[in-house]
């Protein structure tokens, strides 16, 4: 289905229809990339381009860490005092929600989600993501160390850690640069933020708030380029002195590396392959919809989506019939524009390949398709579209059941008692969340206790809040987002002795 179909905000439409170059964002103002060129960002639920954005490299790169370094040292973000920092983190937040239906329609076209989601999900969530760190501002305070040396004053700060590096990825773009801005702002850092190539239109247009809210040129950079360009660019960067990365975790892994040089901080969210646990003395009519949504949710292109689902085996065949009908009846697939739609396409043709070999690598290794299963045809087969897929008789060694697949692929698999589902649980590299849906009290928080995950959810899946911590255990991550833990990332500590003899 085209655009055009659809009526869109006029802003929007100037926004995504114009056909001038959507331009970096360094010191305060709209640049283009020193080399000239751009690129092309796509509907992937018909392929048009929506607009061409400029392409940062290392030059850009170069250039927004200049202009936050200056921002920082002795500028005027850190010149400024908290209140005032607060005062303009708030004034972000109430120009996007003065925007809120163009910033919906900007991430719906841009990654395909369906506008319900954008609208009730994404744009509220970054809202009140900025207001809860607009609130930290002025409440990030230090300590008075009880030493024991006579007439000695010892008092410990909390400082700002300085220039950070940002690359963030295309499944929820606004949200993650919100998660990502919010705790670095509200500490007094200044920011050189990397969007993903796939999704680069929210973040610019975030940076048209910025600009509007009055922030002082240079505290926020945004610079949309490709990973191994502009992303190793800012973070092999020697004036960068934290790099926070939120993708895969083979990325991850590789920005380690590169922060090894200068002994740049890291914080990493990565991938998972989360299990979902379904006992048998679990209320169906909760459980059953909430294994669908905790996969199905945004594509399944979640990095905590439930892919890995474990269904005690006197409920199986009935739970798995169950689940079944609801992918069957109630998820209708469509252009993310359409109201009604509540599955969008596959941000990109790659991850939609990406998505059907993991699924041919499924039924080669012997695992079953209940239903999906295959690209979507039809009206659908302009866009990135898979089928809502359910596999049964998966083994836990299976591609399917150990690798994140980051598409609308559950792995059913039955268990026998509480220790078998909880060691096979943990059989995974990742450890970023978990989902135990059971009446028992008992059975709740003996598993979730033993799960190694950072998040576990009972009864109920992918809840999330600016004030609750987010992170991986093992290969899903390092450090936390959200809450008073995201404060760590961007701050260090200084101590100071006064003697006072
Ligand atoms: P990716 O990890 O390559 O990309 C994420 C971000 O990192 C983007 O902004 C990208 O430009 C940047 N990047 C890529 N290579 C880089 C490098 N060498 N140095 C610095 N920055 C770099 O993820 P991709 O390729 O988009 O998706 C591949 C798979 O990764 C997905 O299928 C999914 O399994 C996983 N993924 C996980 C996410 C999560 O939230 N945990 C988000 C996105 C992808
Ligand atoms: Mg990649």
């Amino acid at each position: 289905m085209e655009t055009t179909a659809f009526q869109l905000n006029p802003r929007t439409a100037d926004f995504v229809k114009s056909k001038t170059i959507k331009k970096l964002f360094i010191g305060g103002q709209f640049v283009e990339a020193a080399s000239g060129k751009t690129f092309p960002t796509y509907n992937p639920a018909n392929g048009e381009i929506l607009a061409y954005v400029s392409e940062g490299d290392q030059e850009d790169i170069n250039r927004a860490v200049a202009a936050a370094r200056d921002a920082f040292e002795d500028g005027p973000w850190t010149r400024m005092q908290p209140q005032e920092r607060a005062r303009l983190i708030y004034t972000l937040a109430d120009l996007i929600e003065r925007d809120a239906d163009v910033f919906a329609e900007i991430e719906t076209l841009d990654n395909g989600k369906p506008i319900r989601e954008a609208k009730h999900a994404d744009v509220p969530l970054t809202i009140e993501h900025f207001r809860y760190y607009a609130g930290w501002a002025t409440k990030i305070s230090g300590d008075v160390i009880p030493v024991n040396v006579p007439n000695m004053h010892n008092y410990v700060r909390r400082e700002p850690i300085g220039v950070v590096g940002q690359i963030i990825p295309w499944n929820f773009p606004l949200m993650m640069a919100a998660w990502k801005l919010g705790a670095a702002l509200a500490t007094g850092c200044t920011v050189v933020l990397k969007p993903a190539e796939q999704t680069p239109l929210s973040a610019l247009y975030l940076a048209k708030l910025i600009q509007e809210a009055g922030f002082p040129p240079g505290v926020v950079n945004i610079i949309p380029g490709f990973g191994e360009t502009a992303g190793k660019a800012l973070a092999t960067h020697p004036d960068v002195d934290k790099v926070a990365f939120t993708g895969s975790t083979e990325v991850g892994k590789l920005i380690m590396g590169y922060a090894a040089d200068n002994l740049k901080r890291v914080s990493l969210e990565l991938g998972g392959k989360s299990p979902n646990i379904v006992f048998p003395d679990a209320d169906f009519t909760r459980a059953v919809p909430g294994a669908m949504q905790a996969i199905f949710f945004n594509q399944g292109q979640v990095c905590s989506a439930g892919s890995r689902l474990y269904i005690h085996k006197s409920v199986y065949d009935n739970a798995l019939s169950d689940m079944v009908s609801y992918a069957d009846k109630k998820v209708r697939q469509g252009h993310g524009l359409d109201p009604k739609t509540t599955m969008g396409p596959l941000v990109t043709g790659e991850q939609l390949n990406r998505v059907t070999s993991y699924i041919e690598k499924g039924i080669e290794q012997g695992a079953k398709v209940a239903t999906g299963g295959s690209r979507a045809d039809g009206d659908l087969a302009n866009g990135y579209f898979v089928r809502p897929t359910v596999f049964y008789d998966v083994q836990d060694d299976m591609a399917i059941a150990q690798e994140e697949i980051f598409g609308p692929v559950v792995a059913a698999m039955p268990f026998d008692d509480i220790d078998d589902v909880i060691k096979r649980a943990n059989l995974s590299t990742y450890g970023l969340a978990a989902g135990v849906w059971t009446q028992s009290m008992n059975t709740a928080f003996n598993v979730a206790h033993k799960l190694k995950a950072g998040s576990v959810w009972i009864n109920c899946y992918n809840m999330f809040d600016a004030a609750s911590p987010f992170g991986g255990y093992k290969q899903s991550g390092i450090g936390r987002e959200m809450g008073e833990y995201a404060l760590e990332n961007y701050t260090q500590i200084k101590s100071i002795w006064l003697n006072y003899n």
